[in-house]
């Protein structure tokens, strides 16, 4: 199949991000959501975007236009997929909703249509199960903005067929977007997986060395090479989006993250990051704010409990048949901005001292903390 025509399902802070990139790679865009103003409102930002692109001499003027003029916001959900050959679903991440959503849209959309969603933790298997086309059924995961990060994660679900594999890596190359398959259907994927647990961990490292926020993401940035801290990061992310990934990844699997009881708090009081102006940090307006962090601070704290974390989830991800060492530092890369492969690292810390750590903390604070066995045959 040649792919032309794509459904984007919602039009939200993703929806119109991916619509956006599949047009300017000259796809034929049908952008649906449920109420028109929704619809108004992306395309308004869609244009905003291609227009500031445009003023910048990125693109011509009249590449926005043609880009612009690719996508058709339609609310009717049957007008909406008539000429689809790949519907991206994009709407919020809520199971009962997304069920509901594939209830109507398999009940409407030919039986070739393939279905590829777009969520961050639920299932894939899960949801494709609900469908009559479990085959065609796949995750496709971008990050946010999609405009501007170069990583997808690609998850097939138990059924997905090798020729939807194929076709939704084309497609993620067509977009000028960087694959990285997760050959599984794990909680978290690889990305969400790598990340998600750690900001707890910084809170674990916050309560068992009484350093500062600042000291502990001055480690994290200067030490360990990440492209901001981890308190910070967690704070441009939205704690809404980290607890969801908590509460979804943890229920599903007790080992991949240990929930430290902030994050919930902070979550119930609506300390939600920069968007509502406080998080770990208080931040004066929701604009973009860097924290000040230093390589003086940095030298507080010893890091290696988080390089300990991240490890351990990376080689649970290799024992596991999710990913191998290449494509999990390809989405770290990418999809964290670490400037420095994770098991470079690792190793200059030392593999042994990392299972050292691993095991004095599985001592301290229980089971979670054992270290993979692939850590333990790389000392
Ligand atoms: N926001 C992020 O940082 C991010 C990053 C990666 C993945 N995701 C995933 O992307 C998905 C969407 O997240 P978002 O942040 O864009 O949410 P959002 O709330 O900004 O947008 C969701 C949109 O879907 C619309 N919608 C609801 N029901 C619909 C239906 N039946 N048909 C069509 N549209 C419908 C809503 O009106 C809304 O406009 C979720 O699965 C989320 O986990 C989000």
């Amino acid at each position: 199949m040649t792919l032309k025509n794509i459904t984007v399902l919602g039009s939200g802070i993703m929806g119109h991000g991916i619509a956006q990139v599949a047009a300017t790679a000259g796809y034929n865009i049908v952008l649906r959501d449920i109420e028109q103003q929704f619809l108004d409102k992306a395309m308004e930002k869609i244009k905003w975007s291609l227009d500031k692109l445009a003023s910048k001499e990125k693109i011509s003027q009249q590449e926005a236009d043609s880009i612009y003029s690719r996508i058709t916001p339609i609310v009717d959900l049957k007008e909406a997929v008539k000429d689809a050959q790949m519907v991206i679903e994009v709407v919020p991440e809520i199971m009962d909703l997304k069920k509901k959503v594939y209830a109507e849209l398999d009940s409407i959309a030919a039986k070739d249509v393939v279905f590829a969603s777009n969520t961050s933790t639920l299932p894939i298997t899960e949801i494709a199960n609900t469908t009559s086309r479990p085959e065609k059924f796949i995750g496709i995961h971008f990050f946010n903005p999609p405009q501007l990060m170069k990583l997808v994660e690609i998850i097939p679900g138990e059924k997905t067929s090798q020729e939807i594999i194929d076709l939704t890596q084309e497609f993620v190359k067509s977009v000028n977007k960087t694959a990285v398959l997760c050959r599984k259907d794990v909680p978290g994927f690889i990305v969400n997986r790598l990340f998600i647990p750690m900001v707890h961990e910084a809170c674990y490292i916050k309560d068992r060395t009484g350093a500062s926020l600042e000291e502990i993401d001055s480690a994290v940035k200067f030490k360990l090479d990440f492209p901001m801290g981890i308190f910070e990061l967690a704070d441009f992310t939205g704690m809404d989006v980290i607890h969801k990934a908590t509460v979804e990844m943890h229920m599903r699997d007790k080992k991949v993250i240990l929930p430290h009881p902030t994050v919930e708090k902070m979550f119930d009081e609506k300390k939600l990051g920069q968007k509502s102006g406080e998080g770990f940090y208080k931040y004066s307006d929701d604009k973009y704010e860097r924290v000040t962090l230093s390589q003086e601070l940095a030298e507080k704290v010893n890091p290696i409990q988080l390089v300990a974390n991240i490890l351990n989830n990376a080689a649970w991800l290799v024992t596991n048949g999710a990913s191998d060492i290449e494509e999990i530092e390809k989405a770290a890369q990418l999809g964290l901005g670490l400037k420095k492969p994770l098991f470079e690292t690792a190793k200059e810390i030392g593999i042994s001292n990392i299972v050292n750590e691993l095991n004095q903390l599985a001592e301290k604070n229980g089971e979670f903390y054992k270290p993979d066995p692939l850590l333990i045959s790389m000392q």
